[in-house]
């Protein structure tokens, strides 16, 4: 039983190797990569496989049982890098795809939903077993700027008082061990999001309570936010997406209260508490 993660050189595929040689023999275990110069450190087989490069799909994909596809981070290619890897595996006859998509990608307004939309499409059409993980935000994604918020005395954003059921990069991780190793997961769509939703002011008040300073919530318009983020060196497309899933997550895009994370990976989410810590305990 081969099972083969893609994106494995990823923060997310990271995890996941990690987790998942604690439940099956790393010799049963090949990442998919760019660069296998990268995956020195991963404690299995490396094949390189690029999604954009249909020719290094099918020797990657040989001989593999299951397969972990992870969703490239090439925004705007995705659709058609997918296929490309949904196509070969097919060729290869691997027997089931678990694909990382995004929570209500059927309904989702974020921009990022169509191209998640149209590799779900794909799956479904392609006759090969799946399992659709729709994971949620990673709390990592705002926590990540906690650093630029005790800089400048604010945590900045356009959310205003949507609700946001993050989880960590590592329940989601847990979530695709879970997908890859458990049995009865064949046709299931997951909508995996975090057990406690919070707005921005939540997440401001929490920074604010573990480091001591006053660290306000303040919220900006979308064309603001976006503006104040290239400044910050974003490109400027990066920069106005960003502040537009922010302006989705003002309308509930970002939340979900069904728990269907905790209940896949058996446990509680990660609470933004510990999340925070740890990106302050990085910000050493
Ligand atoms: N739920 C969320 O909040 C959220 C946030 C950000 C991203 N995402 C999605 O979740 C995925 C995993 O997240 P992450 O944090 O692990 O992202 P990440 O650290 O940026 O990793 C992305 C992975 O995709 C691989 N990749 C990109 N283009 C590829 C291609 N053409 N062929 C093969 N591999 C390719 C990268 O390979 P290299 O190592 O060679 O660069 C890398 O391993 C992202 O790619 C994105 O689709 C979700």
């Amino acid at each position: 039983m081969t099972i083969a993660i893609s994106g494995a050189t990823g923060q997310l595929g990271r995890l996941i190797v990690a987790k998942l040689k604690n439940k099956v023999a790393a010799a049963d275990i090949v990442a998919l990569v760019r660069t296998p110069a990268k995956a020195a450190d991963l404690g299995v087989a490396a094949r390189a496989a690029d999604y954009a490069k249909p020719e290094t799909l099918a020797s990657a994909l040989a001989g593999v049982d299951t397969l972990l596809l992870i969703s490239s981070s090439e925004i705007g290619q995705r659709a058609v890098q997918h296929a490309n890897v949904i196509a070969a595996a097919k060729s290869a006859s691997v027997k089931r795809i678990v694909y990382t998509s995004l929570l209500h990608a059927d309904t989702s307004p974020l921009s990022l939903a169509d191209e998640h939309r149209g590799t779900e499409a794909d799956l479904k059409a392609s006759d090969v077993p799946f399992t659709i993980l729709r994971n949620g935000w990673y709390t990592e994604n705002y926590t990540g700027s906690i650093g630029g918020a005790l800089a400048g005395g604010a945590f900045i954003g356009s959310a205003g008082q949507g609700r946001i059921a993050s989880a960590a990069r590592a329940d989601y991780a847990d979530a695709a061990v879970v997908a890859l190793t458990g049995s009865g997961h064949v046709g299931k769509t997951y909508e995996l999001a975090g057990d406690v939703s919070y707005t921005l002011a939540d997440l401001a008040a929490e920074i604010s309570r573990q480091t001591g300073k006053a660290i306000p919530y303040k919220n900006l318009p979308e064309a603001e936010y976006a503006k104040i983020l290239v400044g910050f060196g974003l490109p400027e497309g990066f920069a106005k997406a960003i502040a537009s899933w922010d302006t989705g997550a003002s309308q509930g895009a970002l939340f979900d209260d069904k728990r269907q994370l905790s209940a896949l990976i058996g446990r509680a989410t990660t609470p933004l508490s510990a999340v925070v810590a740890d990106a302050l305990a990085a910000l050493g």
